[in-house]
């Protein structure tokens, strides 16, 4: 299976805002699969569709210290959130930046499976976090829009300079 290319911040495809997946046939399935290995890959904890340049509303998280709790979760709708947490967070997209973003300490998320059932899940600490990431990311919005403009711009002048020495 094809590891999928990952777009990195600032691409302005990253603003795309996605759309809910109409049809959950082979190839949302496929790209899911696609999509998982890429995580496992990168390594990282979370994927969203939009990060490989799909604008549908489809992640893959795998929030586990074993590595074997894949989600993969298509239509996610935040249902309920409560508290406050600050965690530092990473993100594929943003290679090497890490910061700390206000998120909500407990979420419950609304879902559809691979099957098309739908499923709630309740998730607070790490995997809160990453619910929240990712489906930011749905929203066309990288976590390092959470922090200071100033912040913003020495990342964006980073990543560009990288960018350019390894094109
Ligand atoms: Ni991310």
């Amino acid at each position: 299976m094809p590891l999928l290319p990952i777009l990195r911040f600032p691409d302005p495809r990253l603003k795309t805002p996605a759309v809910p997946v109409e049809k959950l046939d082979d190839s949302i399935r496929r790209l899911a699969r696609d999509m998982a290995e890429t995580m496992y890959e990168a390594p990282g904890i979370g994927l969203a569709a939009t990060q490989v340049d799909v604008h549908k509303r489809l992640i893959v998280i795998d929030a586990s210290e074993t590595r074997d709790q894949l989600l993969v979760l298509v239509n996610p709708e935040l249902v309920e959130s409560d508290g406050v947490q600050f965690c530092e967070e990473g993100c594929l997209s943003v290679p090497g930046i890490y910061d700390k973003v206000e998120r909500a300490e407990h979420v419950v998320v609304r879902y559809l499976d691979l099957s098309g059932q739908t499923q709630t899940i309740a998730a607070d600490g790490l995997l809160a976090v990453c619910l929240q990431h990712e489906m930011d990311h749905l929203q066309g919005k990288v976590f390092v829009e959470h922090l200071s403009l100033l912040k913003q711009m020495r990342i964006k002048a980073k990543l560009l300079k990288q960018s350019r020495i390894t094109a």
